[in-house]
């Protein structure tokens, strides 16, 4: 299959809208990451991400409805509180699980009683959805394991030949996936950390949400989703992390000949002399899934990542991501 590249303009993006309707998957930009999108009752449609993916059918997918009216087609039901935070927070980097209405397929939800949603706020998804007149599950656009796209040619770095398009929408604005959160029964959850904080929620709502950071945090009690199981955004290089200025110091010295990538969340002391091996390089959410892509096409054979443990709560996607693509499972 030829991999088409379509623009944002309108005739375009009626083009990936009829791909879609008559069972094609086409990759659009979120401003989260792209996504990978079937018509959520299209179940042929969906069974073929799963295939391009390589992803593993018990890991189930988020449906993009265009606004809050359109969620009402894929739960049963709406609870008051959840309503008052998709007032809030949708459009936006949020995804919330509810119970499935009847119509949702069984491969969507991976057999789960439950569905997660999110309405995308940025302007070609909301186009395209609108376009196909149907919701849209989507996947970040990637092969499974590996860091989700922020960019088109990272799509076609993974995907080439196995998707029927890719809207190339630019680099999008978040970069790192949506905060997903559980509301059905207390205690509120965060499954997965993204830019919409604990702290946010929290003060919106008035409520307490504990939050699943690592699988340390599994083991206290945190529930994490389905997909946080897997070794994900990980780049071929190892990454590992370190706390303190004194550990970073004895990378430094041990390793002289390596190609190494320093990733760091905060800014070094100046007086810190980098030797020439060592690339150093802002750890932001926006710049992270391309510097772990560039990093393997650059041959590093290592990613040190400064992350002292205060700036873990602030940085509690960034921290997430982190900590998954350093595991060694
Ligand atoms: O920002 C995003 O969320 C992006 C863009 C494209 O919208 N999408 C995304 O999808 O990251 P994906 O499939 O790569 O990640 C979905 C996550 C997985 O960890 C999955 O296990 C979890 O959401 N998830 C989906 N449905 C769930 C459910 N019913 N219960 C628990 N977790 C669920
Ligand atoms: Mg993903």
């Amino acid at each position: 299959m030829n991999t088409k590249t379509l623009s944002t303009h309108p005739d375009d993006i009626h083009i990936a809208a009829d791909l879609l309707r008559s069972g094609e998957i086409v990759a659009f930009p979120t401003e989260t990451v792209y996504g990978l999108g079937a018509v959520v009752w299209d179940e042929s449609a969906v069974q073929k991400i799963f295939k391009a993916k390589e992803r593993p059918a018990d890991n189930p997918l988020i449906v993009h409805c265009a606004d809050l009216g359109q969620i009402h087609s894929v739960v049963r039901e709406f609870p008051p509180l959840m309503y008052h935070v998709a007032q809030n927070f949708m459009p936006g980097a949020l995804t919330m699980l509810f119970e499935r209405h009847d119509n949702i397929p069984n491969i969507v939800r991976a057999g789960l009683p439950t569905v997660a949603v999110r309405i995308p706020a940025h302007p070609v998804a909301q186009a395209l959805i609108r376009a196909v007149g149907a919701p849209l599950v989507a996947p970040s656009a990637n092969r499974s394991g590996k860091p989700s796209p922020t960019k088109a040619e990272h799509i076609f770095d993974d995907l080439d030949g196995r998707i029927s398009a890719v809207i190339d929408g630019g680099q999008c604005s978040i970069g790192i996936e949506s905060t997903v959160i559980f509301m059905l029964e207390t205690p509120y959850r965060i499954l997965r950390p993204g830019s919409i904080s604990k702290a946010e929620l929290e003060a919106y709502t008035g409520q307490k949400f504990i939050e699943y950071l690592s699988n340390n945090d599994a083991e206290h009690g945190a529930m994490p989703s389905p997909g946080m199981k897997y070794r994900h955004y990980a780049p071929m290089a190892s990454v590992r992390v370190y706390t303190t200025l004194q550990e970073l110091h004895h990378v430094f010295h041990r390793y002289k000949e390596e190609r190494i990538l320093l990733l760091s969340v905060n800014t070094l002391p100046s007086e810190i002399v980098i030797p020439q091996n060592i690339m150093v390089e802002n750890l932001t959410e926006y710049s992270l899934y391309e510097q772990l892509r560039r990093a393997d096409d650059n041959g590093i054979w290592l990613i040190a990542v400064y992350f002292p443990p205060e700036e873990r709560e602030n940085n509690a996607g960034l921290w997430n991501r982190i900590s998954k693509a350093a595991e060694s499972i």
